[in-house]
């Protein structure tokens, strides 16, 4: 089926620091820049019409030289780790894909950095 995107910027989303658009490259009106520290998240509210596993695809920028690792929390429980590597540069965008169990119905799906660098720059994730 084709996917779902989900912006960072658009409530419901949650974005623990600042919707910004100084970056060039970004979908939608900006893109999440967490504050950096392992409290700065991103969380999006995802639909899905049966339980079952997901493909997530993360879309992000990370302009240090230093990957930026993150559980990925469904629901409250970690399902899975990412590390955000770099990109290169902040303008420069890459897609990350995750593999996650959904419920039938609603599911929040939380990126929280691990490290006190924080999250990379989120612009949205597909479902
Ligand atoms: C820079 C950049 C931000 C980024 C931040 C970071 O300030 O402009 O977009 O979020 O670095 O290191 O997280
Ligand atoms: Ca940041």
């Amino acid at each position: 089926a084709a996917s779902t995107r989900y912006e960072a910027e658009a409530s419901p989303a949650v974005c623990t620091g600042t919707i910004d658009s100084d970056w060039a490259g970004f979908s939608g009106s900006g893109f999440c820049n967490g504050d950096n520290g392992t409290g700065g998240h991103a969380q999006f509210t995802v639909n899905a019409s049966a339980a079952g596993t997901a493909t997530l695809k993360v879309r992000f920028a990370n302009g240090t030289a230093t990957a930026r690792a993150a559980n990925i929390v469904v629901n409250g429980s970690t399902a899975t780790t990412a590390s955000f590597e770099g990109t290169g540069a902040w303008s420069t965008w890459a897609t990350k894909t995750l593999t996650v169990p959904l419920r039938s119905g609603s599911n929040t799906v939380r990126i929280s950095p691990t490290t006190s660098a924080g999250l990379p720059n989120i612009d949205y994730l597909d479902v």
